[in-house]
């Protein structure tokens, strides 16, 4: 088929070559980005093991019912922004556009086995929104499961979780803003209440707050227009539609944190735009970050995937993390990269020696290259300038004959004859 490749729209690619570029708003991840995100990756690792959390890979495309169900029709992610389409077989399938649904569509066809399961992710999602800093169409989440039922302490360990990884990044200043969105009996209650409540100012809402009136009146407390605001504003917290009982299990929640040294606020209008959730909810928002400041967003769920799944979990969007993180700590990540040598070779006979040499060299745990592809001495040499490489063995021909080779520091410009047999030891 006579296709052309895909040119980019997105100008800051900056490439004026006829290769083809990747979609808007998904990015390629490469040095020296992709060792901060193998540095974060690390650190993840170690927190989550210290808290017995396991890591489970899901797959990227679902059927599109796990999603649909569980989010909710009305939430913006399944109305305007799921990448879903029919497979060849006819099947609806969807790119993940978040990780809880998928993970428990796991964990249900595994109920006993999971019912107190600890789970961990990280990975690629998913959204068709306009991209813009912060905002993408494929990110990372990493994602965070605590299967069981509902209790305060268990959500304010996993909140606690999340600080310690934050502290674990060196992220710097974060913020923890809670609300509750009290139980399943509550909820008929909070929707008539706030129903009630923003009846006599309906006229005074933006279009869509008032076709949230009807559908999800729960996301006009987080309406992003002025006039909305200002009405929201004033309005009773949903705590006030709330049974005793509710709460009781927020304010658990708090001081259990307080105990635990977790620093947060109460954020009366948060409500977080998908309908699995109920009691605590929570996001952590950055000042380093723009308009996109949220860095990340969590809660206790509820949901149907065959049979009832519960627990509590946040998911962590990892460009924005490193968005926000300090410049010395990501100039740091770039540091756990040992050296480089470079092995330079003036002819057949000596690259046959370096190849031994390399072997040798790797076996005691340095980083080797040479150039296998017979360029000159001197082009080897600009190579391994190309590649910054600290130290160079060059092999020339007398030093093939006498058994020797010699050693350069790049940084110094000294260079050293060494026998052979001395290389390994010299360099290590
Ligand atoms: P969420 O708030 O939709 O929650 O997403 C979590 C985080 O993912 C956001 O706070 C943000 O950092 C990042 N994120 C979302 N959309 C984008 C985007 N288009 N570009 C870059 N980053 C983005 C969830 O997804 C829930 N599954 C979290 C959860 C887990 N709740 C319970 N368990």
């Amino acid at each position: 088929m006579g296709l052309a490749f895909p040119r980019t729209d997105d100008e800051s690619a900056g490439t004026m070559s006829n290769a083809p570029q990747p979609l808007q708003g998904m990015s390629d991840l490469f040095s020296p980005e992709i060792e901060v995100w193998q540095h974060l990756e690390a650190r993840a690792r170690e927190v989550m093991t210290r808290f017995d959390y396991r890591e489970v890979r899901t797959p990227v495309v679902e059927p599109v019912e796990v999603y649909t169900h569980s989010l909710g029709d009305t939430s913006d992610i399944v109305q305007k922004q799921m990448y879903a389409f029919e497979t060849r077989g006819g099947k609806m399938v969807c790119l993940r556009p978040e990780g809880t649904a998928g993970v428990m569509r796991f964990v249900a066809a595994r109920a006993q086995e999971m019912q107190d399961a600890r789970l961990w992710y990280l990975g690629p999602m998913f959204r068709a929104e306009r991209p813009q800093a912060g905002r993408k169409r494929q990110f990372h989440q990493l994602g965070v499961e605590c299967i069981g039922p509902a209790s305060p302490e268990q959500d304010a360990e996993v909140i606690a979780l999340q600080a310690a990884l934050f502290e674990a990044w060196g992220l710097g200043e974060v913020n923890f803003q809670l609300n509750t969105r009290g139980s399943s009996e509550d909820f008929p209650r909070i929707l008539e209440g706030l129903r009630a409540a923003l009846a006599p100012q309906r006229a005074c809402l933006c279009e869509d707050c008032q076709r949230r009136m009807d559908s999800n009146v729960l996301r006009v407390l987080d309406c992003k227009v002025e006039g909305c605001k200002a009405i929201v504003r004033d309005l009773p917290p949903i705590t006030t539609w709330m049974a005793p009982e509710s709460l009781a299990y927020f304010d658990k929640v708090r001081s259990t944190l307080d105990a635990l040294g977790v620093a947060h606020t109460v954020n009366p209008l948060l409500v977080r735009g998908l309908d699995y959730y109920q009691h605590t909810i929570w996001e952590v928002t950055s000042t380093a970050l723009g308009a996109q400041d949220a860095l990340s967003g969590g809660g206790r769920y509820r949901m149907d995937m065959g049979s009832a799944v519960e627990g509590v979990g946040f998911g962590i969007g990892m460009e924005r993390v490193i968005l926000a993180l300090p410049e010395s700590v990501k100039a740091a990540c770039a540091t756990g990269i040992p050296p480089l040598v470079v092995l330079v070779s003036m002819n057949d006979a000596a690259r046959e020696k370096n190849l031994l040499l390399a072997a040798r060299l790797r076996a005691a745990g340095l980083r080797v290259r040479m150039d296998l592809s017979g360029k000159s001495m001197k082009a080897q040499m600009k190579a391994a300038g190309r590649w910054n490489a600290a130290h160079v063995v060059i092999l020339g021909e007398s030093e093939v004959l006498a058994g020797t080779a010699q050693v350069k520091n790049m940084a110094s410009g000294e260079q050293k004859q060494v026998p052979m047999a001395d290389v390994v030891v010299l360099l290590r």
